[in-house]
């Protein structure tokens, strides 16, 4: 079965409790079940990682090598600067979607740059943490048709 790697950067762990009037009161286990109940119909098995660390976050990445078919990412604040985690995710070339439970174009000036977005099938930002489900159904919908 293909299998997709759901990964979360820094902070997201504290989804929740973290500032709710941006983030929501659901937390990243709750995230976690959503996607979980939708895997079968979707045929796809997830693997979900977290880490507040660059480092860890892209052997992650190279994890998914000749392994995974696809990522859903929402690098936290990385995405605004981490040049490591956008060599990570071009060297392993597999496809992938980034996700912002926020609307980051509507917020702070730093947080309207990606430095992964380029490299992705797509982003999603501002739907809350639908926008994860809504991420890996594109996802999987962009491979079936690559
Ligand atoms: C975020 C947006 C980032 O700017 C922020 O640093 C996060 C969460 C989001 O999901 O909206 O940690 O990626």
């Amino acid at each position: 079965m293909r299998k997709v790697l759901i990964v979360n950067g820094p902070n997201l762990n504290m989804l929740g409790r973290r500032e709710p009037t941006i983030y929501g009161s659901d937390s990243l286990a709750e995230v976690e079940r959503q996607l979980t109940s939708i895997a079968p119909e979707l045929g796809v098995e997830l693997q979900f990682f977290q880490s507040n660390h660059e480092g860890a976050i892209i052997d992650a990445i190279h994890s998914t090598f000749g392994e995974f078919a696809g990522i859903v990412i929402n690098p936290g604040a990385f995405t605004h600067y981490s040049y490591a985690i956008r060599d990570a995710l071009a060297a392993v070339k597999v496809p992938f979607i980034e996700i912002h439970i926020s609307n980051v174009h509507a917020r702070e000036t730093f947080r309207h740059a990606s430095v992964l977005a380029a490299l992705a099938v797509g982003q999603i930002s501002g739907l809350g943490i639908y926008g994860y489900e809504l991420a890996l159904r594109g996802l999987l919908r962009s491979i079936e048709a690559s």
